[in-house]
């Protein structure tokens, strides 16, 4: 691959919420105007991500399935492999077969190599509960609300890579990329209160004070957390000033995209992408 970070997006012009399968979603409340935003907003974003020199590959949209918008629980990706995910909700499970499909078509244009499934018994709810940290070299794993504990074997097996394994306590912080971003440079945008007490024990041991950057309550409900990260750029929904102040005390720039309909399902910018590129080798200087 060319070094240019390469994700997946999905059409939003099905998504809506009609159904609950988190405490952010409330069918009640949803309306026209939500979805017309939606699909303005999911524009703004993959334009934000093409100016920070990503390239953005976008999945159409299906009727009847509307959180296929967050295609970072499609799978995990990294070294051109794919560890297709099983959702835990029935009301998820129909997207499994598009996302397969979507995989085997990138597949025969070269863009990933192989595609693995899941064991039966397992739910994995892919790069949501299993995210990269390109500096410390593994991956960190998020269990308990969505994925199966049991699932972080599968991935260690299929990826060969270390792994840190997260418990998550919170129904509002369901997945481990509503509560936990790693950055470039070392840096780790996190909120402790999602952890068990030995999650947050083993996130202090791994990642020096200096290092992390703790998000608040209104921090996190503002799904800031659930954010992109191109090298110094940082990617998310629109942010308390508090949290823009000290992402940029720590030599980060912000860019904010109104996600608010997103937000009214329980995902932000993180979670609408997947990233496709990933490599287990440090990137060459140049690459992001
Ligand atoms: N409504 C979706 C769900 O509850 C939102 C998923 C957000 N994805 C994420 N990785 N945080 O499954």
């Amino acid at each position: 691959m060319s070094g240019q970070p390469f994700f997946l997006m999905t059409d939003a012009s099905a998504f809506d919420v009609r159904y609950k399968i988190n405490p952010w979603m409330d069918p009640r409340g949803w309306t026209p105007a939500d979805a017309a935003a939606a699909r303005g907003a999911s524009k703004t974003l993959r334009s934000a991500l093409e100016n920070a020199g990503a390239r953005v590959e976008v999945l159409g949209a299906v009727n009847g399935l509307p959180d296929l918008v967050f295609p970072a629980n499609a799978a995990v990706v990294l070294d051109d492999t794919v560890l297709l995910a099983r959702f835990r909700h029935p009301e998820r499970q129909g997207e499994e077969a598009v996302f397969r499909a979507a995989f085997q078509s990138l597949k025969t244009r070269g863009l990933v190599r192989e595609i693995v499934d899941l064991p039966d018994g397992l739910f994995h709810e892919g790069a949501g509960d299993a995210i990269w940290d390109a500096d410390r070299g593994h991956f960190w794993c998020g269990y308990g609300p969505r994925s199966s504990q049991g699932a972080i074997r599968v991935i260690r097996r299929t990826f060969d890579r270390p792994i840190v394994a997260l418990e998550l306590v919170s129904d509002r912080f369901y997945h481990l990329d509503t509560c936990f971003c790693p950055l470039a440079g070392g840096k780790l945008l996190y909120y402790p209160a999602a952890f068990t007490a030995e999650a947050q024990a083993t996130i202090r041991d791994l990642v020096p004070e200096a290092q992390r950057i703790e998000a608040t309550p209104e921090e996190a409900a503002a799904f800031c957390v659930n954010a992109v990260n191109l090298g110094r750029q940082v990617i998310m929904a629109r942010a308390p000033n508090s949290l823009r102040t000290r992402l940029e005390a720590n030599g980060y720039s912000l860019t904010e995209v109104d996600l608010d309909p997103f937000i009214l399902s329980g995902g932000a910018s993180y979670c609408m992408t997947l990233r496709l590129d990933r490599v287990s080798a440090p990137a060459p200087q140049a690459a992001e």
